[in-house]
């Protein structure tokens, strides 16, 4: 050894113990860092304790180095001996530091590994929750798409059937277990002069007219399940009657019981009024035809009692009983003749002319003959005529008659109660001419409408009315190829039913008016 030179030896270990403590410090500096730049990572942590504990056995073994080669070099080789056992001492402590940091490491590492291995499991099942979750959003959005379509379809359906609910000219309603009318259309309703704010409230005895009806009602329901055209009158909230024609199915519940009924009743007053009329067409031209032969075969001898009865007069003197006697008997044949006048026009076997007729001249006729009469009885005559009516074909005296009769009824009807107010309205009602004579008389009995045009009803004192005004005006009227219609209360759109009676009589206009229409719009086509 002592041909070696021992000087780069110990520059070598003086240089490598310097370099080592700058590395040491170095490595530890940067696991350090990377420490701090990612606290969470385990790797991290463990380097820095590794290079921690490395760096303080290499400070301590190269600064012992270092102190050995400068006591060495100073020739305190005694004093090296002394202190070198603390070195090896501070050494191996450190050493053992660095050992148990790796032990703890080796322990940290399988502990680390165990939880990334579990971490993975969980990553595993997290990335199977989230493809669950996708799965899961695409079924609920084909649910939800689904329950979209069918709510849509429902709701078309329900469109559908509230439609033909709503719309039905016919009344439609339900009834619940307990007989009530748990919702009905707005025909149902106008039917039977309800609101509907009172549906609650209304039970099928409300509108059922005869308790006996209803019985059959729900005894044929929970009978049969359904009911088809029962004919049942219902009771109007105004007291009238309405016949209807009625079908119904029972809604049956889950255990087989009735839990309501649905119910259809289609309004046959309309028809029943029109079946009425024509009887009653039928009933005036048989008493027509036997009124018309009778007409025939006392027209003759009345004439023959006039005439003898006139001759015989000129035979007695003026102030003589007979005279008196005669005249009674003048004055009452002749008041059997306007009788059989009458009859012969309510016949149609009075002679008839055909000539374009303007009724606001007639009217105008009629008011100037009983104006004055009218007045005295405290009568107010209102006139509103059509500006533009036009003409209609027909004979200008009958038509006067009928106008004549009718202003005569409304007089009537307004004598007693001292007065009132008539009403002549001409108007255009779709593209017939329209006459209306209104009064605010006493009315007329709902009992009597149907018979007032019958002949010889009257509800007049006997001498006072014959009962042959409003049958002759019917003839009339209907040889016209027209109508006439009463209506007694009067319906006002505004005011409700008014006392008096309303007449109202349509009649076809003139050929001639019709034909100047046609070549009007020919013209304008
Ligand atoms: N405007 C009216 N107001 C109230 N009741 C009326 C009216 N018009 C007709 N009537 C009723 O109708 C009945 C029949 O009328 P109609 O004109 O046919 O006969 P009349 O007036 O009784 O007798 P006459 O043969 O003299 O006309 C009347 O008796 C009356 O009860
Ligand atoms: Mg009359």
């Amino acid at each position: 050894m002592a041909g070696v030179p021992l000087l780069p030896a110990i520059l070598l270990d003086i240089i490598g113990s310097a370099a080592n403590i700058v590395l040491a410090f170095l490595s530890w500096r940067y696991a350090l860092l990377l420490s701090r730049r990612q606290p969470d990572n385990f790797v991290w942590g463990y380097l820095f304790y590794v290079t921690f504990a490395i760096a303080a056995f290499t400070i301590s073994r190269a600064v012992g180095h270092l102190i050995k080669q400068f006591l060495l070099i100073a020739g305190q080789a005694d004093l090296w001996r002394e202190i070198s056992p603390y070195s090896g001492g501070f050494n191996t402590l450190f050493m053992i530091s660095v050992a148990a940091v790796m032990i703890f490491y080796h322990k940290g590492v399988q502990a680390y590994e165990a939880l990334e291995h579990e971490a993975g499991k969980l990553k595993n099942a997290n990335r199977e929750l989230a493809a669950a979750a996708v799965q899961l959003r695409d079924l609920n959005q084909t649910l939800e798409q689904k329950v979209e379509e069918r709510t849509e379809e429902l709701s078309q359906s329900e469109k559908k059937f509230r439609h033909l609910f709503s719309a039905s000219k016919d009344m439609v309603f339900f009834s619940d277990a307990g007989n009530r009318v748990v919702d009905m259309n707005d025909s149902g309703f106008e039917m039977l002069g309800y609101c509907r704010e009172e549906t609650s409230t209304l039970q099928l005895a409300d509108i059922f007219l005869n308790p006996d009806e209803i019985d059959t009602f729900i005894t044929r329901l929970s009978r049969d399940g359904y009911i088809k055209d029962l004919n049942v009158d219902l009771a109007r909230r105004d007291g009238k009657i309405v016949s209807v024609l009625l079908s119904a199915t029972a809604i049956i519940g889950e255990r087989g019981e009735v839990q309501g009924s649905e119910v259809i009743a289609k309004d046959l007053t309309r028809l029943k009024t029109m079946m009425e009329q024509l009887a009653s067409s039928e009933k005036m031209a048989s008493v027509g035809q036997i009124a018309a032969g009778v007409a025939h075969e006392i027209n003759t001898p009345l004439g023959i009692i006039l005439g003898y009865s006139q001759l015989l007069m000129d035979d007695v003197q003026e102030d003589s009983d007979a005279y008196q006697s005669l005249k009674v008997i003048e004055r009452q044949t002749k008041a059997s003749r306007k009788i059989v006048a009458d009859l012969l026009k309510f016949s149609r076997q009075s002679g008839s002319t055909r000539e374009e007729v303007d009724l606001n001249e007639i009217l105008a006729d009629v008011v100037a003959v009983t104006e004055h009469t009218l007045g005295l009885s405290n009568i107010a005559i209102h006139r509103q005529m059509a500006n533009d009516l036009p003409g209609v074909d027909g004979d200008p005296e009958k038509l006067r008659q009928v106008f004549v009769n009718l202003v005569n009824n409304a007089h009537h009807a307004m004598l007693a109660q001292g007065g009132g107010e008539l009403l002549l309205r001409t108007r255009i009602d779709n593209g017939d001419v329209m006459v209306e004579v209104r009064d605010s008389g006493h009315g007329i009995p709902e009992r009597y409408l149907a018979r007032i045009f019958d002949p010889f009803f009257t509800t007049k004192p006997v001498g006072q009315g014959t009962g042959l005004g409003l049958s002759v005006s019917y003839g009339i009227i209907h040889e016209h190829g027209g109508t006439i219609e009463v209506e007694s209360p009067v319906l006002d759109q505004q005011q409700g039913a008014l006392p008096g009676t309303l007449f109202r009589i349509r009649l076809p206009r003139s050929g001639a008016d019709r034909r100047q229409m046609t070549d009007m719009s020919g013209a304008r086509a």
